[in-house]
């Protein structure tokens, strides 16, 4: 079920550029502009995602400085972003790899091989990751990393809480009197606060976060998994 939708979301990524292209110039088709496309549930094992998987490699292992980095750009190939590896001709072409001179220069031989010596060729499985990323259409995806198969305060909540509230509800005075930096504050929310009723952005509730987007669904049922559980300090 998991694996289908992804897959129907890449058909419909492939077909997307063909109708865009037909009736609309200087938009670019969704999952191939600067930002990417979230898929919103577990991260597919099957599914190369650029944000997590690619751009992270890319640039530890290539956007060093004197390197490919936006100041130094040697050959004029910055490797820092999405756009900035997609502007360059043929350094990626969408969906063939073979074709790719991303690819091609892992395997060049002497001082043209990248990454150049000292440093290590990239392993098989990194190989491996930016060929299929290409294969698969290059696009730009991202997942949620959302997992609720083992719901717990600490590993599933607490990471949420950093990212996406506690910069307004911690400190002195945090904002609507509510500190979501503790176990105790975070039941407490839950009990006499509507927490719950704000995060599903439910009618008359006070929608939290009040800006940027909402807690996704798989993130919301994080929350009532562990309320359910009865809100355990673990
Ligand atoms: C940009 C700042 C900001 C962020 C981020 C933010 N909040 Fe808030 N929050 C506020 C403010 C301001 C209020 C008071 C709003 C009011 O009373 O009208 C508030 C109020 C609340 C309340 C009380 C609602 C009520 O009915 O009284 C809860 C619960 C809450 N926030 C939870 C959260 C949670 C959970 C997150 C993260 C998913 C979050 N907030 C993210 C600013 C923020």
């Amino acid at each position: 079920m998991k694996t289908q939708s992804v897959h129907s979301i890449l058909l419909a990524l492939l077909a997307a550029p063909l109708l865009w292209s037909a009736c609309q110039h200087r938009i670019d088709p969704p999952g191939t502009g600067d930002e990417p496309l979230v898929y919103e549930g577990p991260c597919d094992a099957d599914v190369v995602y650029f944000q997590q998987d690619v751009l992270p490699l890319l640039v530890s292992s290539c956007g060093q400085s004197n390197c490919h980095d936006a100041l130094s750009h040697e050959d004029g190939i910055v490797i820092e972003s999405y756009a900035s590896i997609m502007d360059h001709n043929n350094l990626v072409v969408a969906g063939n790899a073979a074709e790719s001179e991303l690819i091609e220069v892992l395997f060049e031989t002497g001082e043209d091989r990248m990454p150049p010596a000292p440093n290590a060729p990239l392993t098989d499985e990194q190989v491996a990751v930016l060929t299929d990323w290409i294969d698969q259409g290059a696009l730009n995806l991202s997942c949620s990393s959302c997992d609720t198969t083992a719901v717990t305060y600490s590993g599933s909540l607490v990471p949420l809480l950093t990212t996406r509230c506690v910069a307004c509800h911690s400190g002195a005075s945090p904002d609507g009197g509510v500190d979501l930096t503790s176990h105790a504050n975070v039941t407490s929310a839950v009990s006499y606060s509507n927490l719950m009723a704000s995060i599903r952005q439910d009618p008359g509730a006070v929608a939290m976060p009040p800006a940027g987007s909402a807690l996704n669904d798989c993130e919301v049922r994080l929350f009532e998994m562990w309320i359910e559980d009865g809100m355990p300090n673990n």
